[in-house]
């Protein structure tokens, strides 16, 4: 579905990612694991065209999308909720929520029914839809942030480092969020993580990212019981 090729991808004279290959395929969760700095947000960047690559190619459902817009990226269905989850914070949860959309041409029906969608899937969006996203909770925020991407109904979601900051708990309802949003709409997903084993935990394969270079990839069931994995990334 996606398809990666020899990607490299730098800021001036930095060398942030070095010949990525890296593949999604339908109904799959791909994790991407990798410590500050190793790559992760830029490769997500790359995908969507908000950094352009100097060599390599970006393939979407048959398309290459390597020097496409943002704005094409989006409309084509990939669908990129970033770090630091960037809601509005002076519109409400309803108009963040809108605002996930306008990519696309839905009619007001269509609109109304995929709001309700998203209120069912968080009914603490809908208990909150009229107040403002900048007085949401971390953890509320996240979820506008989730809802919003989805809003658009997207082909291929991609998350970047979703449980930052949020106490376990909530981690945990993302988390269980993210496997819903796969199994139950069957949309695929790549996740960017810190939390290796949360992440090796929920998705199908792994990307393991180091100083811009993927190190190791594979089954993330066998990856979990990888002692050097284990070692540098599951402390143990
Ligand atoms: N806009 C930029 N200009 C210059 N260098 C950048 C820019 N953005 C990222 N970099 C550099 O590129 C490298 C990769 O950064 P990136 O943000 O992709 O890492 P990351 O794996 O997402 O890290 P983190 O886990 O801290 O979010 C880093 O060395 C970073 O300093
Ligand atoms: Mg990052």
């Amino acid at each position: 579905m996606l398809k990666i090729r020899n990607v490299n991808t730098y800021y001036g004279a930095i060398h942030a990612i070095h010949d990525i290959d890296v593949e999604v395929n339908e109904g799959e969760i791909v994790s991407v694991i990798g410590a500050n700095g190793a790559g992760k947000s830029t490769l997500m960047k790359t995908i969507m065209g908000i950094v352009k690559p100097k060599t390599g190619t970006v393939e979407f459902m048959g398309e290459d999308i390597t020097s496409a817009s943002t704005a094409k990226i989006v409309k084509n269905g990939i669908v990129y909720v970033p770090e630091g989850r960037y809601i509005f914070p002076d519109l409400s949860v309803a108009d963040n929520l809108m605002m996930g959309a306008y990519s696309q041409r839905f009619s007001a029906k269509e609109l109304n029914d995929l709001m309700e969608e998203m209120y069912e899937m968080f009914p603490r969006l809908r208990e909150r839809k009229k107040q403002l996203g900048g007085t949401l909770s971390g953890g509320e925020q996240q979820m506008l942030a989730i809802a919003r991407g989805m809003m658009s109904r997207p082909k291929l979601i991609m998350f970047d480092e979703p449980s930052l900051g949020l106490a376990p708990i909530i981690v945990s309802e993302v988390f269980d969020t993210i496997l819903k949003i796969k199994e139950e709409m069957q949309i695929p997903i790549v996740l960017v993580e810190q939390n290796a084993y949360k992440a090796l935990s929920i998705s199908n394969r792994c990307y393991i990212l180091e100083n811009g270079k993927v190190t190791l990839s594979g089954e993330s069931a066998k990856l979990i019981n990888d002692d050097n994995v284990r070692k540098a990334y599951l402390a143990g």
